[in-house]
């Protein structure tokens, strides 16, 4: 089979593949605030490592459906309220994902109005960051505080307006001491969960070493 992006339905797919195509892709828990101090909390997929030295990490934000031509921002974008945030801030925190708080991440994937804190709507409670304002998911197994190092504009197609690519400098790690075994950090102890395409999750439960001549620890 072979198709262009946009026309897996005249190759016979029901639905857009490319997702289901690049998985597992890890979740980035974004946690922000306003500059009032509301806290933000969403999960994005688009989200990866981009630099080990110094550590930086990357989320893809797509336009905001609900928003309306009077509020765009003035790049013509519909922020989400994670982006607006960090725009505003220049910081977030990245909460690791453990298979326990899988459904309260799922919760705080909805679209709810910016005064509306999604860790009270998921249950969650707050840790204190140490280098940022932004909360902190309580209870995740690891956690990255990040500076804003970058937004970059990513193009848009005929339907759509772009998405958005922010990149954080990460200014601080927390690690739960449990989840630490032989000096490694041992994710068969919290199993983070990742996204594949549709509607679909793993969980991370397989480990095995392959040594490789680039091996890096
Ligand atoms: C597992 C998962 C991954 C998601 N990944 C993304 C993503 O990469 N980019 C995006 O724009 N939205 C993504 N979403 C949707 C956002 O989480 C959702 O739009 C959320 O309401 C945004 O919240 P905010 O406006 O508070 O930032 C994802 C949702 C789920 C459940």
């Amino acid at each position: 089979m072979f198709f262009t992006p946009g026309t897996h339905k005249n190759a016979g797919l029901l639905y857009n593949p490319f997702k289901a195509l690049i998985s597992p892709r890890p979740i980035g828990w974004i946690s922000s605030c306003d500059e009032n101090g509301t806290a933000n909390l969403a999960p994005y997929s688009f989200f990866n490592a981009v630099s080990e030295l110094p550590p930086m990490v990357m989320f893809v934000s797509a336009p905001d459906a609900r928003k309306d031509a009077k509020q765009l921002s003035d790049d013509g974008h519909a922020p989400k309220d994670s982006l607006h945030n960090i725009r505003q801030t220049g910081e977030f925190g990245v909460n690791i994902v453990s298979e326990a708080q899988r459904t309260a991440m799922v919760v705080s994937s909805e679209a709810v109005s910016a005064e509306r804190d999604e860790f009270t709507i998921a249950g969650l409670s707050k840790k204190q960051a140490q280098t940022i304002t932004a909360p902190l998911v309580a209870g995740a197994p690891a956690h990255l505080e990040c500076r804003l190092h970058d937004m970059i504009s990513l193009p848009g197609t005929d339907e759509r307006a772009g998405c958005i690519m922010v990149i954080g400098l990460v200014t601080g790690i927390h690690i739960e001491d449990t989840i630490i075994e032989n000096g490694k950090v041992d994710v068969e102890k919290y199993r983070p969960i990742a996204r594949l395409g549709y509607k679909d999750y793993t969980t991370i439960s397989d480990v095995y070493e392959l040594e490789s001549h680039a091996a890096q620890r």
